[in-house]
């Protein structure tokens, strides 16, 4: 089973990727967790842009999908593959969302995905209003970094409302995390 979290910067993901890891260890099952962009040599030089300066559009697209690749074979197949659970804290949705905001098409990129990246069989987008998102960020990090602006957070979240597919499950991440980690539970169940 392959499940991945996503939402805007804020909204809980890491707290509900480790809730749901520890539901599904205390069944028996081996749990695999990860995130994106990935701690390999692209995603930190990912990481590291944020802070020292955004590299071009396309740069930054290519860097995502080549963390991605390698994510994809060094971890998430194999681990799929012996039938272990894999939980994401991110994916290319999230690209989808934070490049289309850079003048990508949000489908052309998800297009591209495809041709490389499996399908997850569940998908939560964590949804929250924007200023409580971003509350959470100035309490999380002192300032908003510049992938975390208000503008491209409002575009992000409109890309991430208009996915429309049946593995597709939005949960209200205003409520606790208990509550939250509940409502997944139900979908998953
Ligand atoms: P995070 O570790 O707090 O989730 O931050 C990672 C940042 O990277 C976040 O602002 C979203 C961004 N991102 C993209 O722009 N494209 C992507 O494909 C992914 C996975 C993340």
């Amino acid at each position: 089973m392959f499940i991945v979290f996503e939402g805007i910067d804020g909204t809980g993901k890491s707290t509900q990727v480790n809730l749901l890891a520890d539901a599904l260890r205390q069944q028996g099952r081996e749990v695999v967790t990860s995130k994106e962009p990935t701690d390999g040599p692209h995603g930190t030089r990912l990481r590291q842009s944020a802070d020292t300066g955004r590299l071009s559009p396309q740069e930054e697209l290519d860097l995502f999908h080549l963390d991605r690749k390698e994510h994809i074979a060094s971890l998430i197949k194999p681990s799929l593959e012996r039938g272990a659970v894999v939980i994401l804290d991110r994916y290319f949705f999230s690209t989808m969302a934070y490049q289309g905001v850079r003048g990508f098409d949000p489908l052309e990129i998800r297009r591209i995905n495809e041709e490389f990246a499996p399908l997850p069989d569940h998908v939560f987008i964590l949804e929250l209003d924007l200023d409580t998102a971003l509350d959470r960020i100035g309490v999380r990090d002192g300032e908003a970094n510049q992938f975390e602006q208000r503008d491209s957070l409002q575009k992000c979240h409109e890309v991430f409302a208009a996915l429309d597919d049946d593995f597709i499950h939005r949960v209200d991440a205003g409520q606790t995390p208990e509550k939250v980690h509940e409502g997944v539970l139900s979908h998953l169940s």
